[in-house]
């Protein structure tokens, strides 16, 4: 579609074209020339998206920090499950995962070995020493979020710890590498970098991905990778970075029982953390803060 500085911006922001996306067409241009992969039209989120994408950001943190308040050994996974269902419901959104594909319940949680996806239960009771990833992805007036944090049980191990803490290192690290203009593989070249340093691994099956309109829209965001090579970020884009890393090496399974859960082969511990990240003109903004 050929537009003309004087259309409506394909971006919906119904300025005119040369007022809003010309230049930015015309920069992805010159990396397209060079053979460089660019993001597609539906990749790019104007402001009024933007907006709205932030608001469902807010109640998903919001969620997540009243799991942080109440989290101890002795509740169980249901129990976060239940915190999330209601608050969330409570605010007029939608916990994502609840149908997604058939997952059962409204969150995430997933314990020491357990990479992620492991499904709430009234069974399984927190205890002392764990690591647990609560994931919690949200939907507002139909916009999605999508976020996770560790959190440690009691007290923890010193290896437990230190994996908790690299692997938060990772996502921090993972972010100050997207830059407006730069390329995707930067962000797994930083994570990577930084988990094979402290003797982890990263988990190669899973990754982070874009978001907004969707749960899972494109790019596919991989955790491991090469600097300046993959996808040129452009302002506009939103998506998750989210790595799993692992104590010991990156095979994983996932439990026939559920079809869901994913667990370490070696049985050795794995954490995750997870941010919405939205590529500006002149930085980033983390979305769900
Ligand atoms: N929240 C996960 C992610 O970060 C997706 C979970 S899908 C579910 O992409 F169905 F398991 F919830
Ligand atoms: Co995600």
């Amino acid at each position: 579609m050929v537009m003309n500085r004087n259309d409506q911006c394909w971006c919906k922001s119904e300025l005119k074209y040369k007022k809003c996306h010309m230049e930015f067409d015309e920069k992805l241009n010159e990396f397209k020339k060079q053979g460089i992969e660019v993001p597609s039209k539906n990749m790019i989120k104007n402001q009024e998206q933007i907006e709205k994408i932030r608001e469902s950001g807010k109640i998903n943190i919001a969620a997540l920090d009243l799991v942080g308040k109440q989290i101890k050994a002795g509740i169980t996974t249901e129990d976060i499950n239940q915190i999330i269902h209601e608050y969330t419901i409570a605010q007029g959104a939608i916990p994502a995962p609840l149908d997604f594909c058939g997952y059962p319940k409204s969150v995430c949680t997933s314990i020491n070995n357990e990479v992620c996806h492991g499904i709430p239960s009234k069974d399984v009771v927190l205890k002392d020493g764990d690591i647990v990833n609560v994931d919690v992805s949200t939907i507002y007036n139909g916009y999605f979020s999508d976020s996770s944090r560790m959190f440690m049980i009691g007290t923890v191990s010193d290896e437990a710890k230190k994996l908790v803490e690299v692997t938060k290192e990772c996502l921090m690290k993972g972010i100050e590498a997207v830059k407006p203009w730069g390329r995707l593989g930067d962000i797994g070249a930083a994570i990577q970098e930084h988990a094979e340093k402290n003797g982890y691994s990263v988990v190669r099956s899973f990754g982070g991905h874009g978001i907004g309109l969707e749960f899972h829209e494109e790019p596919f965001v991989c955790h491991y990778g090469k600097r300046n090579q993959g996808m040129v970020l452009a302002p506009g884009m939103i998506f998750t970075i989210e790595p799993m890393i692992n104590q010991g090496n990156y095979e994983l399974h996932i439990d026939k029982e559920n079809g869901w859960t994913a667990y370490t082969n070696d049985g050795l511990l794995s954490a995750q953390y997870e941010q919405m990240i939205l590529v500006t003109e002149d930085g980033i903004e983390i979305l769900a803060k």
